[in-house]
């Protein structure tokens, strides 16, 4: 339920795109009224990503994450189904939970003393019987339950919409990219930790960077390529993705750039990067599982790698880098990172020590390309955000030529397109639209 939404800025909302998407005013990136909406309209409304099911194993393992700027307890109950909690005692608003992750009976306020069962129930009060009559229910004041939770090759996402559609059908065809990189095994993926920092932008930029944006490469990242010379790698890596990617606007706002190889490029098939899979072990494991993933992943799907998607609102997966990660917002110019690296569960120890070493190089928090993006984030934000500029429009109308494809599901343009990005921002306003 939205709380006492400014009528003036109600008002302005359906100005904020033009119909086609083409025009994105520069308020979305900055205006502190218009995210205060976004923390009901969107966040409020959305499926959102707060981890994975392999951090919390065992019965009692719990970490905290976030839904918005809201915090959240991820635990898995005694019966071993995933939960989640709003971190905010029923008593009187302290958090119960002031550990990043770990393992736990029950959680404790600090506070008076309340104490909570994994499944939220309130099992604890000190001095009850002095203080509450005899037969006094405590079934109606447990932790609060985000009332949907549903999980896809083990991503955990909550919603606190109760009548939302199933995740599975908010997903829809993001379904069919998101299995080639996290799919490719029967025994699915693991994720190795979890990094977080923070960026002074708006949590969308970050967003629509990721939906199909990787025409910015050669330039903001020129001079990645320039000081690693002797290594051809990142070279070819670039080339690929601007002659094979394709951006792809799927139903719900999400979208990315995925690479379509040619079926005679047998090099493509496998993923990752070549510099990568030089690594003793790394190349030979790949080919080792090959045969399963593209038993798995079928005639089309077994030549197409995800570069950079988003799935709306704000989960983004790098597929060659194998991370994924989440913008939380943190404020109108102000969002947080959390960056998680994933391999296959079942792959070598030198495989994911691999795969872990060259997400770190290039997109961890002090990644070769992480910084160059970080510093492009911030000046967008901060660029738009003055007097006289902030009244100026975004254009967003590259690739208006964007269509259906023979093999790919949703409307597909070149990598130069920015229809990825007027889909996510339709998506955003019809949100923002509905009270
Ligand atoms: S605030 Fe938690 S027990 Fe009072
Ligand atoms: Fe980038």
């Amino acid at each position: 339920m939205a709380r006492g939404v400014d009528p003036a800025v109600e008002k302005d909302i359906p100005g904020l795109l033009s119909e086609d998407g083409t025009w994105v005013s520069r308020r979305l990136f900055f205006d502190p009224d218009l995210y205060e909406i976004e923390k009901h309209r969107v966040f409020g409304r959305s499926w959102l990503m707060v981890g994975h099911d392999t951090q919390i194993p065992n019965p009692g393992d719990f970490f905290l994450s976030f839904m918005g700027e809201e915090s959240v307890i991820v635990v898995r109950d005694n019966e071993g189904k995933i939960r989640v909690h709003l971190n905010s005692c029923p008593h009187r608003g302290m958090p119960v939970c002031r550990e990043d992750r770990g393992h736990a009976r029950t959680f404790f306020c600090v506070y008076h003393g309340w104490n909570f069962g994994r499944d939220g129930a309130l099992v604890g009060i000190p001095n009850q019987r002095a203080t509450y009559p005899r037969d006094f229910d405590k079934s109606n004041l447990g932790l609060f339950a985000v009332p949907r939770v549903e999980t896809y090759h083990g991503l955990i996402f909550a919603n606190h919409d109760a009548e939302a559609i199933s995740l599975e059908d908010s997903l829809g065809d993001m379904k069919w990219y998101l299995d080639t990189s996290l799919g490719r095994r029967e025994g699915g993926i693991e994720v190795l930790g979890v990094q977080k920092w923070r960026v002074g932008t708006n949590w969308k930029v970050p967003a629509e960077n990721m939906v199909g944006d990787v025409a910015h490469a050669p330039a903001t990242h020129s001079s990645v390529f320039q000081i690693v010379p002797g290594d051809p790698s990142f070279d070819l890596a670039l080339k690929s993705v601007l002659e094979y990617g394709r951006n792809v606007a799927l139903p719900g706002g999400h979208g990315g750039t995925f690479r379509v190889y040619p079926k005679d490029d047998s090099d493509g098939r496998l993923p990752g990067e070549a510099v990568m899979r030089a690594t003793p072990g790394v190349g030979e494991y790949f080919e080792s599982v090959q045969a399963e993933a593209e038993e798995r992943l079928g005639e089309v799907r077994k030549h197409v790698k995800i570069a950079t998607c988003m799935t709306f609102p704000n989960l983004c997966l790098l597929g060659s880098n194998f991370t994924f990660r989440v913008a939380h917002p943190r404020g109108p110019m102000k969002s947080e990172i959390w960056s998680w690296v994933f391999v296959d569960r079942d792959a070598p120890q030198t495989v994911k020590d691999t795969l872990r070493k060259f997400y770190t190089l290039t997109f961890g928090p002090g990644g070769i390309f992480e910084q160059d993006d970080g510093e492009n984030w911030e000046g967008v934000t901060y660029g738009s955000s003055g007097v006289e500029a902030s009244t100026h429009p975004f254009h967003y109308g590259a690739g208006l030529d964007a269509g259906p494809h023979p093999e790919l599901p949703g409307t597909v343009s070149s990598v130069y397109s920015e229809h990825t990005q007027r889909n996510m921002y339709r998506r955003w306003h019809d949100l923002m639209l509905q009270p």
